[in-house]
């Protein structure tokens, strides 16, 4: 998951207020819903940061958002609690993600997904968190997380999270 490289024609950008977020169907309707009416009006205030996958024709063919949270330090699985305060903890949180329909069974999840987390390993840098958490619409994105490394936070089976240890396992290679 280290260099992510979107297919020849796919661009990502910041979202913007020209971007046609408002058709993007990606089979999930608060996924489709978040986009059009929240995604902007959240960036606009600082409260989250939205990326748009773009095809050749400027069609939103996916995008994921990005935002900061807390978790409190008994909702962590015990060995991963038992090294940290017992307080309120930071966490990267990748809000929303999804692929318009016409897009999906491509690789541009898995890739949308490696870049979110490639951000989260970057932005860490600067900003430390100990996991990148996040709570999944169905059974479905539950499915397609638990994939990629997520473990679920104990009690919460819809919460999952990628600790800061595997993040950085991730972006080295292993
Ligand atoms: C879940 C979603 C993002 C997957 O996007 P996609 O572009 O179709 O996924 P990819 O083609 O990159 O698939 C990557 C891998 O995950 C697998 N996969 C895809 N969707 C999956 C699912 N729902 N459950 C389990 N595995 C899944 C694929 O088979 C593929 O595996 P492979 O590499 O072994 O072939 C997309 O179906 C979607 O947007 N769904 C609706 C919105 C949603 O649920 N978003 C997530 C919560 S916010």
């Amino acid at each position: 998951m280290s260099g992510v490289q979107f297919p020849d024609g796919f661009r990502l950008e910041p979202l913007r207020r020209e971007h046609p977020r408002k058709t993007f169907r990606s089979g999930q309707a608060e996924v489709d819903n978040w986009l059009a009416t929240r995604a902007l009006q959240h960036q606009e205030k600082h409260l989250s940061a939205t990326r748009a996958l773009l095809d050749s024709r400027g069609t939103v063919a996916g995008y994921y958002t990005l935002a900061t949270g807390q978790v409190d330090f008994s909702d962590l699985p015990e060995e991963i609690a038992r090294r940290l305060p017992r307080r309120q903890l930071p966490v990267a949180v990748l809000a929303w993600l999804g692929v318009g329909e016409e897009f999906q069974g491509r690789g541009l999840g898995r890739l949308l997904l490696a870049k979110a987390l490639r951000d989260c390993h970057d932005a860490g840098r600067t900003f430390a968190f100990i996991a990148v958490v996040l709570d999944c619409v169905d059974d479905n994105a539950r499915a397609f997380y638990r994939r990629f490394d997520f473990q679920e936070l104990p009690g919460h089976p819809y919460r999952l999270f990628l600790s800061v240890q595997r993040l950085e396992a991730m972006m080295k290679g292993d």
